[in-house]
């Protein structure tokens, strides 16, 4: 929203939300989320033409087009639990929206929610004698965290989805008036509204599965000799198959990867194509299993047993540039690192509040430490988690003096160039390569 209202100065564009502390911190210079670029942003446009406020039943009124983006988790209870998505926001959004809405509205869903959703929502909206007409448009967001302003500001395509009938198509026309201020004509995608519903949850699904695809390629080449890095190099030069997203790590992390794939999972099992369902079932499955097999490697490398050994552990949050640690792989390693009783310090730059909130059960054996110089005295190991750029440039020899010896670092990302750190007197073991061991 902070994009649209940056390029749409004719628009008045007001965020609402039923947190009163959030929307005060989007009202001050502490925004609640880290996202590089966002804060300037949001100074440029706050008080002219963007706003935050708890007001949610006017605001609805004298909106013209209402995205909601409320938050659509994986239902955790009943039918379809650890699968289905839990639409009572959504469900919820609607009602208010139609309680208050005093005139037409059309009627966005930015949030990622199961394909046909769109009906659940506009027979809640035209329930009861309503008089005002909503009309509901697909429009999902495919901006990543972290890059989320570039995104935003140069998208790879937009894609809006709408009922084909006069009124569906105008109401898609005057969304699509907004992002042609910034976005070039043919970046724009206008499909039907289950098309647009059901693509980005394939998109997701796809991206996730050229993750789990490569990272089974890295168990591969520990074992033979060969190099994940220089496959995927070798195998995205095709065009048909492309560079990006072929970089193994240690699992896929982030709010939506998982909670997107397991949504259609849970379709096909709703259509009984249990053989589909089975198939990206698997790549979630795999996904665990790579984040227990980095555990392993950890354990297997230091002599079976972690008892007592200290671990820094560089990076919490799912990826980099961002404080977000929703569903990270490394919430899950530390766990089972834990439970092998080593200590832990972690550190990162931008999640470490986060990681205190995901660790909180857990009463002994870990340390949140800020200066990553300070999370390596005495440690036994160093497992790299997040490729933070700040942990390239840190001084190997003098964190190496530090350390207990033997010295073992278990890059997750192949992030830090291993050669170096193997003649610095560390055992490196990398994502997807033969081990470089002094033992
Ligand atoms: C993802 C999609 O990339 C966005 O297009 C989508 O809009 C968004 O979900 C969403 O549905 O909201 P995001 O979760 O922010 O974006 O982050 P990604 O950059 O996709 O990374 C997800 C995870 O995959 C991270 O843990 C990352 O480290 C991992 N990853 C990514 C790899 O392990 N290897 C890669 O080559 C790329």
């Amino acid at each position: 929203m902070t994009i649209i209202a940056s390029k749409c100065p004719d628009y008045k564009v007001t965020v609402v939300d039923i947190s009163e502390e959030r929307i005060n911190a989007w009202n001050s210079d502490k925004l609640p989320i880290f996202e590089p670029g966002l804060l300037e942003r949001v100074l440029k446009a706050r008080g002219k033409n963007l706003f935050f406020s708890t007001e949610i039943d006017r605001c609805i009124d004298e909106a013209d087009i209402i995205f909601v983006s409320v938050n659509t988790p994986t239902k955790m209870f009943g039918e379809g639990a650890g699968k289905a998505v839990d639409l009572q926001f959504i469900e919820q959004t609607a009602r208010r929206i139609k309680e208050n809405a005093k005139s037409n509205k059309i009627v966005v869903e930015k949030s990622t929610i199961p394909v046909r959703a769109a009906e659940t929502l506009a027979k809640i909206l035209h329930s009861g004698n309503n008089s005002v007409q909503f009309e509901i448009l697909s429009n999902p967001e495919f901006m990543a965290e972290g890059t989320g302003v570039r995104d935003m500001e140069a998208p790879d395509r937009i894609l809006i989805g709408s009922m084909d009938t006069p009124s569906g198509l105008a109401a898609r026309n005057i969304l699509m008036d907004v992002y042609l201020h910034w976005v070039p004509k043919e970046r724009l995608i206008t499909t039907n509204l289950w098309s647009s519903e059901l693509s980005k949850l394939v998109s997701n699904a796809f991206l996730a599965q050229r993750i789990s695809s490569i990272n089974t390629i890295a168990s591969i080449c520990e074992v033979t000799g060969a190099d994940v890095t220089e496959v995927s190099r070798a195998v995205g030069m095709d065009s048909r198959i492309g560079s990006k997203f072929l970089n193994a790590g240690p699992g896929f992390g982030g709010s939506c990867f998982r909670k997107d794939i397991l949504n259609l999972v849970y379709l096909c099992e709703y259509y009984q194509l249990n053989e589909i369902a089975a198939f990206w079932e698997q790549v979630v499955s795999l996904n665990d299993y790579q984040m227990e097999r980095f555990v392993k490697r950890i354990l297997q490398a230091m002599f079976n047993t972690l008892v007592g050994k200290k671990l820094a552990i560089f990076g919490f949050a799912f990826k980099p540039d961002t404080g977000d640690t929703r569903d990270a792989p490394a919430i899950y390693i530390c766990k089972r690192l834990l439970e092998e009783k080593a200590f832990l310090n972690i550190t990162d730059p931008h999640a470490l509040n986060n990681a205190r909130k995901d660790l909180q059960d857990i009463e002994e054996g870990v340390d949140f430490i800020e200066d990553p110089y300070q999370a390596v005295e005495g440690a036994h190991g160093i497992a790299l988690i997040t490729e933070w750029a700040s942990y390239k440039k840190l001084d190997y020899q003098k964190i190496f003096d530090k350390m207990e010896k033997p010295a073992f670092i278990f890059d997750g990302r192949n992030h830090l160039d291993h050669k170096a750190l193997y003649e610095i007197g560390f055992n490196v073991y990398p994502i997807g390569k033969p081990a470089l061991k002094h033992l």
